[in-house]
């Protein structure tokens, strides 16, 4: 693949669905590698465990057990880490390099066997010597498990990312000026795995930037040798935030709702002004009732705060709001506020179920959800601009946060 390393991972192309969610059209490759320095060998990562004899295979076409010294594993997930014990069985001696996040991983993925190999956990800094090559470790957390790292060969300025940087493209070329157009995949992959950590994915991006690699090894997909500082450049323009909106430093609230019978509607628009009446929060008020709830997640994404208004129907929410709400799996969510709101007839689950999803998000819901039998009334209607101010408040720090005791609401809720 390159002078001193040479690829040992396999391909899948026949893979159409990954980790249940990813479409692969044309599959995926799980990319392993060797390093040879003067005095040590090193493993990069393996692949899946389908995949083992393969792997195995062109390892040992490339280097015998014994000469191995080493065996970094950038990242624990079983795409990569399917045939770790059969080549631990075959080179025991290994010293095995992960991410102090990776060892329980590892104890978990070694069972009863962890304590039988050498093990150090490594982090930013820390470098394990091959005679005239270096490996040097970069933690690299979330992108996008707690336990990913990069590793950077230093004198051949190859840089291994594992899943950073890389994609579901299948392609026996290998490297990216040789293989079919990659585009669409790699922003795909980085839609659907690393857009909900990007804050962790500009933390990675500032710490490998500097190294100025010659090429940047990924775990699936093409190997970046041509121009590899592009795809740095992409992921930051894909990591970083849409056009600004001008909110001059205001806290932003969304307001979601459908309305069966204009009742919720009355609600939320209620909920909205009494918001609205707050200074510094910009509030904004949207309608699911046409179901394509697609364009909300970029919203979604950069809005501190939600509020979700539902009728119940048949004892649960609106179909729109739950499509909206397991389409925000692609984004962070964690730490916004969130909140509740829909009027009923009978028994009105819906909003402590939404609730409870938000929570799921984890997102914090300081104030419990509010339910109005019917239509407001000229009181209710106060009291939903009251929930609306609140919210606002705790948006802007004007009111202290208390937690909701999720059984005491749903118990009251019947
Ligand atoms: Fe390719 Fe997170 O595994």
């Amino acid at each position: 693949m390159a002078e001193r390393i040479t690829w040992i991972g396999a391909l899948d192309p026949a893979l159409r669905t990954f980790d249940v969610i990813l479409k692969t059209a044309n599959g995926t490759t799980y990319n392993a590698y060797v390093v040879r320095g003067s005095a040590g060998v090193a493993v990069i990562d393996t692949v899946k465990a389908p995949f083992t004899e393969e792997f195995l295979a062109k390892l040992e076409a490339t280097a015998r057990y014994d000469e191995l010294t080493v065996l970094v594993l950038n990242h624990l997930e079983p795409d990569h880490t399917g045939a770790v014990a059969a080549l631990l069985a075959r080179a025991p001696h290994l010293q095995i390099y992960v991410s102090t996040r990776g060892l329980q991983v590892l104890r978990g993925l070694l069972k009863g066997a962890f304590e039988r190999y050498d093990i150090r956990a490594v982090t930013t800094g820390d470098t394990v010597s091959l005679g005239d090559l270096t490996l040097r470790f970069l933690s690299t957390p979330y992108v996008h498990w707690p336990d990913t790292q990069c590793t950077f060969a230093e004198e051949l300025g190859v840089l291994f990312t594992c899943d950073f940087l890389g994609c579901h493209y299948c392609d026996e070329r290998l490297f990216n000026d040789a293989v079919g157009d990659f585009r669409f995949s790699f922003e795909y992959y980085f839609e659907h795995i690393m857009r909900p950590f990007r804050r962790y994915v500009v933390e990675a991006l500032d710490l490998i930037e500097p190294l100025g690699a010659q090429m940047i090894a990924p775990g699936h997909g093409p190997i970046l040798r041509a121009t590899p500082e592009a795809y740095i450049q992409h992921y930051r323009r894909l990591a970083n935030s849409r056009l600004a909106q001008a909110t001059g430093g205001a806290k932003t609230l969304l307001i979601f709702y459908v309305s069966a019978y204009g009742a919720t509607e009355q609600m939320a628009q209620a909920v909205c002004a009494g918001a609205s009446e707050i200074e510094d929060v910009r509030v904004s008020l949207f309608d699911l009732q046409d179901g394509d709830v697609q364009p909300f997640v970029d919203l979604i994404e950069e809005a501190d705060g939600l509020a979700f208004g539902t009728p119940t129907i048949n004892g649960d929410a609106v179909r729109t709001v739950w499509d909206l709400l397991s389409s925000l799996v692609d984004i962070e969510t964690k730490g916004k506020l969130g909140a509740a709101f829909g009027s009923f007839g009978w028994s009105g689950e819906a909003v402590a179920m939404v609730e409870a999803r938000l929570q799921g998000l984890k997102m914090r819901v300081p104030e419990p959800g509010l339910r109005i039998k019917m239509y407001p009334g000229a009181e209710e209607e106060e009291t939903c601009r009251a929930f609306g101010r609140s919210l606002a408040q705790h948006l802007t720090g004007q009111m202290a946060p208390r937690e909701i005791d999720m059984t005491e609401l749903l118990a009251a809720q019947g």
